[in-house]
């Protein structure tokens, strides 16, 4: 039987180039070796006020977007995760079993909970949704008892608390699920932003320039990388105090699929210039190819939706019917 891998993505904006380099490029070559389960995180997505209707948008975008970008169904199991009421139910039993002094220590709830404070100057309207939104995570991906899970680094410390929930629900409850390993990637699991590029991509992001959407216009994406903000040396080469053309190379490199070290060396004699360009270009018709085959599947997702949430709810309630019984509710 082959090992099972698990991860979601949260609607909450429109996909970046970060979301793919990070995340979804390796669910695609993950899907030929594993069984694979990859959902629309729309519950996750609740957890910072989204308009309804940008929600319903949001879902079916990236539903598209995993299979434009070559996640096959015919090998990965795609669906809703709402469409999975198993991921509501054990999120609760989750919640019971993980504390307080744990949740407050995840450095997403602190930065975004900051953020609402910093809006609103208020601390009694931070949503308990996103104090939680960690032990949802874990039920998300208990009910599959993956192997692994394929993330981009932003998520390490969600998943470290994942695998210490699991080991104590293993020990007091006399389970045996596994305790998933993340799998991040070695180039780009951290992709800059374009306007501030010590920060991280971020499809949240107000500046519309920091970021390439997946359905950006390619001409504006290309435009976007050449307004990237680099430094004033002109010269290129691997630095970590050169965030802004490490930045592009590992873009490259990534949509390449070459190494770093490839893509300083062909562009060692080069100027910034050149670098923009280049990358501009590579970007450009890395888009071009997705949205046509996006236009392709915009219209017909519903099929594809329903079955993969039929077979996702088969494995999660025979899942969830086991923590049920162990912790004396059946
Ligand atoms: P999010 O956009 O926060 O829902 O993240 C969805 C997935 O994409 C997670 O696995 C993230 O770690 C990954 N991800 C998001 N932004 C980036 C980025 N800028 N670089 C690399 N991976 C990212
Ligand atoms: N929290 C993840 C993010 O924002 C998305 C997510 C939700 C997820 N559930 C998951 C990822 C389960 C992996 C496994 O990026």
């Amino acid at each position: 039987m082959l090992e099972k891998i698990v991860s979601g993505i949260t609607a909450t904006g429109k996909l970046t180039l970060g979301n793919y380099i990070g995340s979804i490029k390796n669910m695609i070559k993950l899907q030929n070796d594993y069984e694979q389960y990859i959902f629309v995180a729309d519950l996750h997505a609740l957890t910072t006020y989204i308009d309804p209707k940008e929600l319903i948008e949001n879902k079916k975008n990236i539903f598209a977007l995993y299979l434009a970008c070559g996640l096959d169904p015919q090998k990965t199991t795609l669906f809703f995760q709402s469409d999975v009421p198993a991921h509501s139910e054990l999120n609760w039993i989750i919640t019971t079993i993980t504390n307080m002094g744990e949740l407050s220590k995840m450095t997403q709830f602190k930065d975004k909970s900051q953020n609402i404070v910093k809006q609103d100057n208020k601390t009694e309207i931070i949503p308990t949704g996103l104090f939680v939104y960690p032990a949802l995570m874990i039920a998300d991906i208990i009910l599959y008892n993956p192997k692994a899970v394929p993330v981009g680094i932003d998520q390490k410390q969600h998943l470290e608390l994942c695998q210490k929930i699991v080991k104590r629900m293993n020990t007091k409850y006399h389970l045996n699920f596994n305790e998933p390993k993340p799998i991040i990637p070695k180039i780009g699991n951290k992709i800059k932003s374009l306007v501030n590029p010590e920060q991280k991509m971020s499809k949240s992001d107000k500046n519309a320039n920091a970021s390439i959407y997946l359905l950006d216009d390619p001409e504006v994406a290309y435009k976007k990388i050449q307004r990237a903000v680099t430094d004033s040396e002109n010269k290129i080469y691997i630095s970590e105090e050169k965030p802004g053309v490490l930045n592009l190379l590992t873009i490259f490199a990534s949509l390449k699929d070459i190494s770093i070290e490839e893509a300083e060396k062909h562009f060692s004699n080069k100027t910034y210039k050149d670098l923009k360009e280049e990358v501009g270009e590579v970007v450009k018709q890395f888009l071009i190819e997705i949205q046509k085959k996006y236009q392709s599947y915009i219209q017909n997702i519903d099929e594809i939706a329903q079955a993969g949430a039929k077979k996702a709810n088969k494995i999660a309630s025979e899942n969830l019917l086991i923590i049920q019984k162990a912790f004396g509710l059946k």
